[in-house]
């Protein structure tokens, strides 16, 4: 049994068989894996004997289970309405000229993706965004230049050390 597998029959143990318990299933999948698979997806559907539809539904349905290969860092820039009043744009911007990347997409690399969500739920420090699990409030055009150079650092260290 390859990994994804393993994975899969290990998180329906925990978790459970019914269809109620796809999200948590879905989600230790994407903590482990960083994205989806169309094979993961199917794994799913025997695992819980339910149609390969209704886990591709879930799956697209909650934008925080991603069902693309992912970068290492994953960007997510809050869209919703009071960061976009604080600049949003202008932050969202600053990190595409950084990283020559639009959203959507990932660098070259597989370092970054980056990615629009809606409400983190830190909109009086707007404007808001993710790196993973981190979160980063306040932003401006400066500030994220500076996250992410902190971000680049650490991927040169890591590469040196052989990580
Ligand atoms: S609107 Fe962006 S964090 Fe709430």
């Amino acid at each position: 049994m390859d990994t994804v597998s393993e994975l899969i029959k290990n998180l329906a143990d925990q978790h459970g068989r019914s269809r109620y318990n796809l999200l948590p299933i879905l989600q230790g999948v994407v903590e482990q894996e960083k994205y989806l698979s169309e094979s993961s997806m199917i794994e799913i559907a025997k695992e819980l004997e339910i149609p390969a539809s209704d886990v591709y539904g879930t799956a697209t349905f909650y934008s925080f289970l991603e069902y693309k290969k992912m970068g290492k860092y994953i960007i997510r820039v809050c869209k919703t309405i009071t960061c976009s009043m604080k600049g949003k744009n202008q932050v969202l911007l600053a990190i595409e000229d950084m990283l020559k990347i639009k959203v959507g997409e990932t660098t070259l690399d597989g370092t970054f993706s980056l990615l629009q969500t809606n409400c983190l739920g830190f909109c009086h420090k707007a404007p808001a965004m993710l790196i993973n699990n981190d979160v980063f409030t306040d932003l401006t055009p400066e500030k994220v230049r500076e996250v992410l150079s902190q971000y680049l650092s650490k991927k040169q260290e890591g590469g040196q050390n052989g990580n």
